[in-house]
C-alpha cells in the first residue's frame, strides 16, 4: 500500500512521464545451432538463441519497456528468466511458479518495464542444469536515462563448458559426480563464446567493463593487473562507495561493472584479466593498448546507489527466516539438495510483507559451494559467521562457502511468488529451491 501512495505521488509529481509508453522490442528464438570452438576442425553442436553464442545483448532505456518475443524452437519445453530485473512476477519466467512451460514450437511474449539501469542477463529456468550448459544465455542491458560519456562499453559474459574430445558437448548432466561436487565445472572457458578474447583500446580511453558469470557452476575470482580499477555496481546496482576489483568473487549470476582508464603511457602493453579462485590461474581475456598518442580521458561521475537500502534499519531486528542447506538422500537423483531439509516443489517456503524489511540467515551446513540468488529483489549481506560485515552495495547472489552463515536484509518491494535457489545449476535441479511470498 504504502509503495503504491509514492508511486502515484511520483506520477503525480512528474507532469509528463515521457518515457513510460515507450516500447522498444526484440525478439529471442532459442533452438539448436553450431559454434565453433578453436580447438576443433568442426562445429560444436550447442542450443542457443537467435544461433547466437551468447546470445543477443538486449537493451533498452530506464523508464521504458522491452517486449520480446521467445519463439520456442527447441525440442523441449523452455522459458526465459530476466535475473536480476525487479518486475512484474507475470514476467519472471519460472515455468511452474509465474508461467507454463513454452511448448516447442509455441511462443510466449514477455513485457519487461525497465526501471533501473544496470546489467542483467537472461536464461531458461526449466532443465536448467542442460539448457543453460548448451548455450542458452545472453546479457540484458538497461541503460541509463542520460547516457555517460564511457569511451566504450564493453560486455564480457564468462562461461564454461564441458566438451568432449570429439568436439561435441559432454552429454550427461546433473551426473553423481556433478551432485557431490559444486555442480558442472567445464574444461574449456569463454568470454563472449571465444577463448582469451583481446580488446584493443587507445591509451587515455575509459571503459565501462560489465561482467557477467553465466557459468552453469563454475566461479570466478578476477583479477586485473596493472590498471587502475573502480567496481562501481555489483548484481546491477551502483555501489555506494566504489570498491576494488581485486578478489572480487563472482559467482554463476554475479555481476560487476568496471570504471577503468587506461593510463595515458600505457601504449604498447598488454593487461590480463586473469581468474585465480582455483590453485590455477586461467587467462580470461586481454586488454591490449595501441601504441599511439592518447586519448581525452572523458570526466565524469559515474552513478551512485540512490534509494539504498540503510544497514542501520536491520540492526535490532530479529532473523525472520533461516534456511538450512544441505545434502540429503532421496530426489530425482538420488542426492538432493535441500533448505531445511526439504526439496522443491515441496519446499520450505516464506511468506513476507511488502515493505517490510526481513532478515535471513543461509546456514551452509555442508562443504560445498551454494550462491545462493532471490528472484525479484536485491539485499545485502550483513553478519558472515555472526560477525558484522555489512557490504557496500547490494546483491542478488551471495555466495554462502563451505560451513559459512551469512546474513542478509532486503525490504520486500514487489507482490508475487519468487523463487529463491542455488545458482549452481545441478544443486538447483536436485531441489535446492524454495519461494518467497510477497504480499
Ligand atoms: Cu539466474 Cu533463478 O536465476
Ligand atoms: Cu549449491
Amino acid at each position: 500500500m504504502f509503495s503504491r501512495v509514492i508511486l502515484v505521488v511520483l506520477l503525480l509529481g512528474i507532469p509528463l512521464n515521457a518515457l513510460a509508453d515507450v516500447e522498444s522490442r526484440a525478439r529471442l528464438v532459442p533452438g539448436e545451432g553450431a559454434h565453433q570452438f578453436p580447438f576443433f576442425d568442426y562445429l560444436t553442436p550447442v542450443w542457443s538463441y537467435n544461433d547466437q553464442i551468447p546470445g543477443p545483448i538486449l537493451r533498452g532505456k530506464a523508464g521504458t519497456t522491452l517486449v520480446v518475443d521467445v519463439d520456442n524452437q527447441l525440442k523441449e519445453s523452455t522459458s526465459v528468466h530476466w535475473h536480476g530485473l525487479r518486475i512484474d512476477n507475470a514476467m519472471d519466467g519460472v515455468p511452474g511458479v509465474t508461467q507454463d512451460p513454452i511448448e516447442p514450437g509455441q511462443r510466449f511474449t514477455y513485457r519487461l518495464r525497465l526501471e533501473e539501469a544496470g546489467t542483467f542477463w537472461y536464461h531458461p529456468h526449466l532443465n536448467t542444469g542442460e539448457q543453460l550448459e548448451r548455450g542458452l544465455k545472453g546479457v540484458l542491458i538497461v541503460d541509463e536515462r542520460k547516457k555517460l560519456p564511457w569511451s566504450r562499453d564493453v560486455v564480457w559474459l564468462l562461461d564454461d563448458w564441458r566438451l568432449r574430445k570429439d568436439g561435441t558437448i559432454y552429454p550427461y548432466f546433473n551426473t553423481r559426480h556433478d551432485l557431490m561436487h559444486d555442480g558442472r565445472w567445464g574444461n574449456a572457458i569463454t568470454v563472449n563464446g571465444i577463448v582469451k578474447p583481446t580488446l584493443t583500446v587507445s591509451p587515455g580511453e575509459r571503459i565501462r567493463l560489465r561482467i557477467i558469470n553465466g557459468a552453469n557452476a563454475r566461479i570466478f575470482a578476477g583479477t586485473l593487473a596493472g590498471l587502475p580499477i573502480q567496481v562501481i555496481a555489483v548484481d546491477g546496482r551502483p555501489v555506494s562507495t566504489f570498491l576494488a576489483f581485486d578478489h572480487f568473487i563472482l559467482s554463476p549470476g554475479n555481476r560487476v561493472d568496471l570504471d577503468i582508464t587506461i593510463p595515458d603511457d600505457a601504449g604498447g602493453r598488454i593487461f590480463q584479466l586473469e581468474d585465480r579462485f582455483t590453485r590455477r590461474t586461467h587467462i580470461l581475456g586481454r586488454i591490449k593498448v595501441k601504441d599511439e598518442k592518447p586519448v581525452k580521458t572523458p570526466q565524469f561521475e559515474p552513478p551512485r546507489a540512490r534509494g539504498f537500502i540503510e544497514a542501520g534499519i536491520f540492526e535490532k531486528l530479529p532473523v525472520t527466516k533461516t534456511w538450512d542447506l544441505n545434502a540429503v538422500r532421496g530426489g530425482r537423483y538420488g542426492i538432493g539438495w535441500a533448505m531445511n531439509n526439504r526439496l522443491w516443489p515441496e519446499a520450505d517456503k516464506a511468506t513476507f510483507k511488502i515493505g517490510q524489511p526481513i532478515k535471513i540467515r543461509f546456514t551452509n551446513s555442508s562443504t560445498r559451494l551454494h550462491p545462493m540468488h532471490i528472484h525479484g529483489a536485491f539485499f545485502r549481506v550483513l553478519e558472515i559467521n555472526g560477525q558484522p560485515e555489512v557490504e557496500p552495495f547490494t546483491r542478488d547472489t551471495v555466495l554462502v562457502g563451505p560451513r559459512e552463515t551469512i546474513v542478509i536484509g532486503l525490504i520486500p518491494e514487489h507482490e508475487g511468488v519468487w523463487v529463491a535457489h542455488c545458482h549452481i545449476q545441478s544443486h538447483a535441479d536436485a531441489g535446492m529451491m524454495t519461494s518467497i511470498k510477497v504480499d
